[in-house]
């Protein structure tokens, strides 16, 4: 048999920005307009085939809110991939992730892992950040873009395609 490659990937960002729902949506295809809020931490597997061979991702996925997190370095330990959501028609989502970057530097041991900053719901009419907006912050803080949604499947795929092949390249 092929050694599988094991790469962990971190969902963060606020809560109801979509972490849980772009997670469900890569890993069984589903959307639920229910999901509950994440509590604690989430776990969720899938194999991926990428350049001729298979990885297989671990993915976390954690509470937005604050008061539903725990154990918060244990959830970053040895992460290679940083997958940061905010929610394109909710400002504040945005604003936030200056914060989500610092935590995500003062607890990562692997000053080289790769972030991919994600705009999701660009299902929805009322978009209160702009694409233009959304790069020009990745381009700041040198990590890679993708605008998403979890509820039509828009670039849920290609999210996780990307980030695989610049963790691999890295
Ligand atoms: P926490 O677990 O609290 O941190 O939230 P979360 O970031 O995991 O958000 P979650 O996936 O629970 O989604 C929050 C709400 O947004 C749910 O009602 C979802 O159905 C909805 N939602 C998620 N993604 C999308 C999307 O792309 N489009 C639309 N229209 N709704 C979405
Ligand atoms: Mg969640």
């Amino acid at each position: 048999d092929d050694v599988l490659t094991i790469l962990k990937i971190l969902m963060i960002g606020e809560s109801n920005v979509g972490k849980s729902s772009i997670l469900l949506r890569f890993t069984e295809d589903e959307f639920h307009d229910n999901i509950q809020n994440t509590v604690g931490m989430d776990y969720k597997s899938k194999k991926m085939s990428i350049d001729g061979g298979t990885v297989k991702l671990a993915i976390w996925d954690t509470a937005g809110q604050e008061r539903f997190r725990t154990l918060t370095p244990n959830y970053y330990r040895d992460g290679q991939g940083a997958i940061l959501v905010f929610d394109v028609t909710d400002r504040t989502s945005f604003t936030k992730l200056d914060m989500w970057l610092t935590e995500l530097h003062t607890y990562s041991n692997k000053p080289d892992i790769v972030k991919m900053v994600v705009g999701n719901k660009i299902d929805l009419p009322n978009r209160q950040v702009t694409t233009e907006e959304g790069l020009q912050f990745a381009r700041r803080h040198q990590t890679l873009y993708i605008e998403s949604s979890a509820k039509t499947a828009d670039g849920i795929m290609c999210c996780f395609e990307e980030l695989v092949q610049k963790i691999i390249q890295t």
